[in-house]
């Protein structure tokens, strides 16, 4: 659980390399709103696809515990803290490790950006009973089968609430057709 206030964690943010300088991680706007609807989280949350833990340091202040999947092995920039767990594996080939991570009430996933690959990832993070989904990249115009597949998603399962988040459709330097970031409710 954080130590920081919400505008500690804000100023942790601007330390980060926001979306325009590293491009695999989410904007700062996104993490921002992450802290605005996740501070204090009593639950784990579980990020599909961490990559140098950008994300997965904001997140181990909102949560309890952070599991961050990746198939590589940690970069040495990867954050040291003891509520992050490091899950070296193979999101579509290694078995999720559905018991230990039953408390993640929330679920980032940012791994593989195609259809069929987000459809797995969220088929996996169904059967730990979230009450949260969130897609990174919704809206990038490289990657439309995550778009494609949410909305599927969203018109076949009716979820309680979807908001759209981070970088707006009209961002300068990033293509967008959408939000970078969606939320939803289950
Ligand atoms: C977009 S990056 C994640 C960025 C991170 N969530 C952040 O906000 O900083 C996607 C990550 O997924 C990882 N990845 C790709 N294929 C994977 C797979 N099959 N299983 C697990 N991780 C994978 C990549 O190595 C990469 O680090």
């Amino acid at each position: 659980m954080s130590q920081l206030s919400r505008e500690e964690l804000k100023n942790l943010v601007l330390t980060i390399p926001d979306k325009f300088h590293w491009r695999q991680t989410t904007s700062h706007q996104f993490k921002n709103f992450l802290i605005d609807n996740f501070y204090d989280s009593k639950c784990d949350v579980l990020e599909v696809g961490c990559h140098k833990g950008h994300t997965s340091l904001i997140l181990s202040h909102l949560f309890k515990n952070v599991f961050a999947i990746n198939k590589n092995p940690p970069s040495s920039e990867f954050p040291q803290r003891d509520n992050i767990t490091y899950e070296h594996m193979n999101s579509y080939e290694d078995p999720w490790k559905i018991s230990k991570w039953k408390r993640c009430d929330v679920v980032l996933i940012d791994c593989v950006h195609e259809f069929t690959e987000v459809k797995k990832d969220t088929k996996n993070a169904l059967k730990l009973s979230p009450k949260f989904l969130i897609y990174d990249d919704y809206g990038d115009k490289r990657f439309p089968g995550v778009k494609r597949f949410v909305d599927e998603f969203v018109k076949e399962e009716k979820p309680k609430k979807v908001t759209k988040f981070g970088l707006p459709r009209n961002t300068k330097w990033i293509e967008y057709m959408d939000t970078e970031g969606v939320l939803i409710e289950l």
